[in-house]
Formats: structure tokens, C-alpha cells, sequence
């Protein structure tokens, strides 16, 4: 090569390279076999709020199974055309409705009532299942999507394997998955109970544990940036990075869920789970494969090298808090305890700041400070992986021997995306430093669809990919690491002591800080 084709390829490579492939070919390999989608518990909020409208969406972009049946379950009575008026509500709440495509859409909408304790009703809905896969064409392949309160799922697991309905053909046709949301029980005893339970009737390959948090696109390109470049790997580890933070604010209360909520609270209902997920995703070791069960074993190995908490000296670890009345986006909003169905002298902590240590070769002595609670100032989920300082500053004479540190911020909501914070020289003829930041956006070059959460674990569950699920070994370490601070929290003597009241609309207890 001579030295202005030298010359030119250096330049080309100085540009950035558009995306490769068109968006199309990135959506999804192949479509998913013709299928039935059941959603047991069909007449609640999670089905009118999440998995509706983005099966819609699925459709609209043409990655729905051809043929497929929507069929929704649940006690209250409807007829096919009430869950569909039903429905239609919903996505006009989304503002997601294009009439012309939903009407083709609805003709796939069906509903039958069910009641969970009966045995009967099951067996009926297995026939109906049949006869309406023989009319549609779905050959057999079911998922089940249990959109029912937690108390429900064991019982409703076994109903289903016993009315036949977890059986699987042979010939690759005839599948059956059963989808499961969180929480996987409440402790670590109850997470082994509900997997026994699952078990009975279901075996592992058919089970699908979700967790919104891994479908996210920023999420998921977490792997894709530490593993497909070669620059941040080298500096990945406790000899370059101070402490990292993982961050997970809202500013929505607990809504409709008190139930639900005050059985859970902010430990159970965002840290065994989604947390635990970012934790995993940023600490992990590279699998030698992307694979389900290879990214798994590795996610598995940071959960058994997580420090235990010693329970004696937990305020040093653990801060909890739970929001006081106060003004979300210039407006009043109640104190926890007043929120409809919450008890006045309620103890459910709502914001928690946990300190994290890894026990390994790569993170030994690097804190990862863990933060998520409703009614906070601003609904932002980042993970922000802070550098140690320079060794020397060359510049003390005139700069004193303060420069802030490297940070690396992966932005997961609102800003989607990355952003690496260095020090630049100031324009002008005196030295002087600022922080400046190189940042990626995550929409970037690219004009395509993006598929929602909901979407995309809809998506792999039709196509049958685990990787963005759970695997039990995975839940139950998390509860096995966060089952004794749980004990700690909900029976010590002082344990109002231990609760933080903050304002909402503030960033949290101030001494958690
Ligand atoms: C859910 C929790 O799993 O995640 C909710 O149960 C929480 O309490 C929600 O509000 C947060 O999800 P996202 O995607 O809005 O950050």
C-alpha cells in the first residue's frame, strides 16, 4: 500500500462507522413457531399495562408467531368481546393504537373464565385450548403467563401440569413454557417451596423467571460493551476503580400496590431482583460463550463470592428509609403511611442504600453501593463506575493536588446512554482543567424500532432463549445473601429505629448519604 492509500484508510477508520446491519435483521432470528399465548390472571393491571400492549407492539412490528391466539383467564366474567373493548382501553391509554391494525389483531383475542381452585375448570380450559388451536393452527404450542398475585402461582403451576396442560409433545411441535414474574418467593425457604412446586409438573427448559430489568436494550448492551471492546476490560477491576454506585430512583409511590408492597417492600421488591441483576452484569467474570447457561454460571459465581452482611454492624452496610409526604413534579404527594391500603404505623422501607463487597481476585476491597426508593427527585437508573485518582498530579503547583477522577456512566433512564467524564485543558493562556464528558447515545445512528421490555422477554419466550431469565440457583443465592439482613430488619427490637423518614422529592435519608 502506498502512502496516501496509508494515509486515507487512517482517516476512514477515524470516522464512525454507521450501523451494519439494517435494523430489520436485528429484530429477531427467524420468527417464532405458531403459538398460543394464555395469560392467566388476564382481567388485571399487568395485563392491560404491559404484556397486551407490547404483544401489540410485537404485531405491529411483525414479530409475532403467524398464526397465533391470545387467550386471557381469569375469574371475572367476560365475553370475547368484553376482554377486547377491554384491551382496546388500554392501548388507547398507551397511545399506541393503530385502529386498522388492532382490528386484525383482536380477531386473534379470546377469553375464557377460570377459577383457580378448581381442577375442573383447568381441564376445561385444555379443551377449549384444543379445539381452538385446531381452528387457529397454533399446533399445540402454549405459554402460560401467570399474571396473578404471587400467593397464586404455586397452586396455579399445579392445577396446570395436573389438567395436562405442562405436558410436551415429542416432534418439536406441542411445546409448553410457563412465564413467571417476580417475587420468587419471599425468602429463601419459600423460593425452594415455589421451585418444588414449579417442578412437579414443569421441567427446567419450560420455565421462564423474569425480570424486566435484563430486557432492557441498555441493560443487555452492558455485556456488549465490556466484552465486544478491548479497552475497558484491562481497567475493570480494583487496581483502577475507586467504588461504583447502581442506581435505581423513582419518583412513582406505591400506587395501587399496597398489598403487595407491604409484604415486600424496597429489599424484596427491587434488590433480590433487578439490582442483584446490575450487580451481576457489571462483576462478572467473561463467559466463554454468549450463551444462556454460560452467561448464568458466571452471574452465579458473583452471587457466591458476595460478602456476607455482618448482621451486628448492619447500619454500616444498610440504610433504610421510607418516604414522608412531600412535592413530586410541583405537586403534593402523601406520606407512605397515607397512601390508600398502607397502615399508619407501617414499617415497609421504601428506599434502601446497601453497601456490597465481592470477595474475589478482581474486586477485593472495591465497595459497590447499591441505591433504590420511590418518591425520590428524579426517576433515573444509572451505574456509575468511579476511577480511582491519578497516581501524581504534574499540575499541583498550580492546580493543588485535587483533579476529579475518571468516571464511566452507563445510563439506563432516562438518558440512554454513555458517558466517560475526563479532565480537558480550559481554553486560554492560564492553566486550568474541566471535567468534560465523550458521550454515546444509545439511539445514535439509529432509526429503527426499539423493543420494550415486556417485549423483548415476550419475544424469547416464544423462541424459548433463557438468557435473559432467571435460573433458580441464581434466586436462591440472592436469598440466601439477603434472607438474613431481611430477618435482621423485620425482628430486631429497634427496627423503627432503623427506618429513615425522607421527604419525597428529596434523594432519599440524608445519613444515608
Ligand atoms: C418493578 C417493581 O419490578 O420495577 C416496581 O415491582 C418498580 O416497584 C419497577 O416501580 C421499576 O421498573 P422500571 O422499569 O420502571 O425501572
Amino acid at each position: 500500500m502506498d502512502n496516501h492509500n496509508v494515509r486515507l484508510t487512517a482517516m476512514a477508520e477515524t470516522t464512525t462507522p454507521d450501523i451494519a446491519n439494517p435494523f430489520e435483521s436485528c429484530l429477531i432470528e427467524g420468527k417464532p413457531d405458531p403459538s398460543t399465548i394464555v395469560i392467566v390472571g388476564a382481567s388485571g393491571d399487568l395485563t392491560a399495562r404491559k404484556i397486551i400492549p407490547a404483544l401489540f407492539n410485537l404485531y405491529l412490528n411483525k414479530t409475532l408467531p403467524d398464526p397465533f391466539l391470545i387467550v386471557g383467564c381469569a375469574r371475572t366474567k367476560m365475553s370475547d368481546e368484553d376482554f377486547r373493548n377491554k384491551m382496546k382501553k388500554a392501548l388507547i391509554d398507551t397511545k399506541n393504537l393503530d385502529h386498522q391494525k388492532w382490528k386484525t389483531f383482536a380477531e386473534s383475542l379470546l377469553y375464557r373464565i377460570i377459577d383457580y381452585h378448581s381442577l375442573h375448570s383447568f381441564k376445561n380450559l385444555a379443551y377449549s385450548l384444543r379445539d381452538m388451536e385446531k381452528e387457529s393452527g397454533t399446533r399445540g404450542n402454549r405459554i402460560f403467563y401467570l399474571a396473578i398475585p404471587p400467593f397464586l402461582y404455586k397452586s396455579t403451576a399445579l392445577m396446570l401440569g395436573k389438567a395436562g396442560l405442562s405436558t410436551e409433545e415429542t416432534n418439536g411441535n406441542g411445546w409448553s413454557r410457563i412465564v413467571v414474574e417476580k417475587p420468587f418467593g419471599r425468602n429463601l425457604n419459600t423460593a425452594i417451596d415455589l421451585d418444588r412446586s414449579l417442578h412437579e409438573h414443569f421441567q427446567e427448559h419450560q420455565i421462564f423467571r423474569i425480570d424486566h430489568y435484563l430486557a432492557k436494550e441498555t441493560v443487555q448492551n452492558i455485556l456488549m460493551f465490556r466484552f465486544a471492546n478491548a479497552i475497558f476490560e484491562p481497567v475493570w477491576n480494583r487496581q483502577y476503580i475507586k467504588h461504583i454506585n447502581i442506581i435505581a430512583a423513582e419518583t412513582l409511590g406505591v400506587g395501587h400496590r399496597a398489598g403487595y408492597y407491604e409484604q415486600a417492600g424496597i429489599l424484596r421488591d427491587m434488590f433480590q431482583n433487578h439490582m442483584m441483576q446490575l450487580l451481576a452484569l457489571i462483576a462478572m467474570e467473561p463467559p466463554s460463550m454468549f450463551e444462556a447457561d454460560r452467561i448464568r454460571d458466571e452471574k452465579v459465581k458473583v452471587y457466591q463470592s458476595l460478602r456476607s452482611f455482618p448482621t451486628g454492624d448492619l447500619q454500616n452496610y444498610l440504610g433504610l428509609g421510607q418516604y414522608g409526604s412531600g412535592t413530586i413534579d410541583g405537586e403534593r404527594v402523601p406520606a407512605y403511611r397515607h397512601e390508600p391500603g398502607i397502615s399508619v404505623d407501617s414499617l415497609t422501607p421504601t428506599f434502601a442504600g446497601m453497601k456490597v463487597f465481592i470477595d474475589n481476585w478482581r474486586w477485593q476491597g472495591v465497595p459497590f453501593y447499591l441505591t433504590s426508593g420511590k418518591r425520590l427527585n428524579k426517576k433515573l437508573t444509572r451505574i456509575v463506575i468511579q476511577f480511582k485518582d491519578i497516581p501524581h498530579s504534574l499540575f499541583r503547583r498550580t492546580l493543588g493536588e485535587e483533579i476529579a477522577a475518571n468516571q464511566l456512566i452507563l445510563g439506563i433512564y432516562p438518558d440512554e446512554k454513555i458517558s466517560l467524564i475526563f479532565q480537558t485543558k480550559n481554553p486560554g493562556a492560564k492553566l486550568c482543567l474541566r471535567s468534560v464528558a465523550m458521550d454515546f447515545q444509545y439511539r445514535q445512528n439509529y432509526s429503527g424500532p426499539v423493543l420494550g421490555a415486556y417485549e423483548k422477554v415476550l419475544l424469547d419466550c416464544m423462541i424459548g432463549d433463557h438468557m435473559l431469565f432467571w435460573r433458580q440457583d441464581g434466586v436462591e443465592l440472592c436469598w440466601s445473601f439477603l434472607t438474613p439482613v431481611l430477618e435482621e430488619c423485620e425482628i430486631c427490637r429497634n427496627r423503627s429505629k432503623m427506618l429513615l423518614t425522607y421527604e419525597s422529592g428529596s434523594w432519599g435519608p440524608q445519613q444515608v448519604k
